[in-house]
């Protein structure tokens, strides 16, 4: 039985992915901080099984202790302050855990490891933000990084410090650049979740309007549930290495809004939609779309989700949790 060590457990891919290696017979332990979280009691029911270690990015002896606890064969790191627009607010808090908790985490393996670069095989989570100013469309894994924001910068950090491991001391260490993806589980600070559950709440009648920042800017968004996919194939390759994971496709803010809005019967959305400049952010990324040939040829990956069926499954389980309001 494989034995595996999840940071960012309590995150939207740190339950897709939990589930993931259960399936798979692995023998998952999950990073929680804090001493109350509140997140525990949603880990634990969403996946039982999960066997929960305490500790933080930011201590590295509990990076340790968690790795003696779970001897894993295989660390996600998916720990992150992971909002871009709280980086500017927090733009050395997001540093230290975004960036430097990846140093923490690779360091507490390599102790752990006494050198035996075989023992533990390591995924980071990087990030299409790392783009920032695109340099090239699409972008692919030796596309120039020019990261836009505190987040974008502190992914910069964390990306290459996974390379300067491998490199360095033979680590198994990949890194998945992963654009953007999403889920019912998604965060409701991100826009995707704002504009589900809010367009769920507009339908049934308990909210009239909602607030936005920049409607033109464009992602490439896929599915979380394919994501934690193609993390753990990185992990089953004989050599490490990085991985752009994308569909290929990109759409504006307002193409999801209308295909919300349109599943709920709404075709005059604009009335329902303000923009509010404190939704704005200082600097922003325009445009991402990715060059996933590699990850697809190399990992035999694919997304198995479009996404019109992305933003009708969200919008469907907010309908569903927003329901329960209205009862
Ligand atoms: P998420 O839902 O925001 O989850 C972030 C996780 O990090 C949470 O479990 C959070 O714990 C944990 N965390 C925060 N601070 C920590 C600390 N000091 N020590 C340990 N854990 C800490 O993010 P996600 O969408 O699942 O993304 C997972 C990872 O992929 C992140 O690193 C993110 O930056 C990266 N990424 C995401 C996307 C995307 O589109 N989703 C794309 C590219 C890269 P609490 O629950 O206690 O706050
Ligand atoms: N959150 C939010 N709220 N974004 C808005 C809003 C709003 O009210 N209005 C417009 N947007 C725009 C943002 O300006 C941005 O261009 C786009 O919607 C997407 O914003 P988010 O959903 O917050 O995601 P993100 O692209 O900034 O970051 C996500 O994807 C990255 C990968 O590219 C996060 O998951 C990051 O952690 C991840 O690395």
């Amino acid at each position: 039985m494989k034995r595996a060590l999840i940071t960012g457990v309590t995150g939207q891919d740190g339950m897709y992915l939990s589930r993931l290696l259960l399936s798979k017979g692995y023998e998952v332990f999950g990073l929680v901080r804090g001493q109350n979280n509140p997140k525990l009691e949603v880990i634990r029911a969403w996946a039982p099984e999960v066997n929960i270690v305490t500790g933080d990015l930011l201590d590295p002896s509990s990076l340790l202790r968690a790795l003696n606890v779970s001897q894993p064969d295989e660390v996600y790191n998916l720990g992150a302050i992971s909002f871009v627009a709280y980086s500017w607010e927090n733009a050395q808090l997001t540093s230290q855990v975004t960036g430097l908790g990846v140093l923490n985490m690779l360091e507490a393996i390599r102790l752990y490891s006494r050198d035996d670069a075989s023992k533990v095989r390591f995924y980071q989570a990087s990030s299409s933000e790392m783009f920032g100013r695109v340099q090239e469309v699409p972008q692919r894994e030796t596309t120039l990084l020019w990261p836009r924001s505190p987040y974008g910068v502190a992914k910069v950090y964390g990306h290459y410090m996974t390379i300067n491991y491998r490199e360095s001391y033979g680590m198994h260490a990949s890194s998945g650049i992963l654009f953007n993806h999403e889920s019912p589980l998604r965060g409701p600070e991100f826009v995707t979740r704002k504009i589900s559950r809010a367009v769920a709440r507009i339908a049934l009648g308990l909210q009239n309007q909602i607030s936005l920042g920049n409607l033109d800017a464009k992602r490439d968004w896929g599915f979380a549930g394919d994501y934690v996919e193609a993390m753990w194939r990185m992990l089953q390759q004989d050599e490490a290495d990085d991985y752009v994971v994308s569909t290929g496709n990109t759409h504006a803010v307002r193409e999801y809004l209308d295909i919300a809005f349109t599943h709920v019967g709404i075709s005059d959305w604009e009335q329902h939609v303000f923009q509010d400049p404190q939704f704005f952010r200082p600097a922003e990324v325009d445009l991402l779309i990715g060059d996933s040939s590699k990850a697809r040829e190399k990992l035999g990956w694919e997304p198995t989700v479009s996404f019109r069926q992305l933003v009708e499954m969200m919008v469907d389980s907010d309908l569903e949790l927003e329901k329960q309001n209205v009862k």
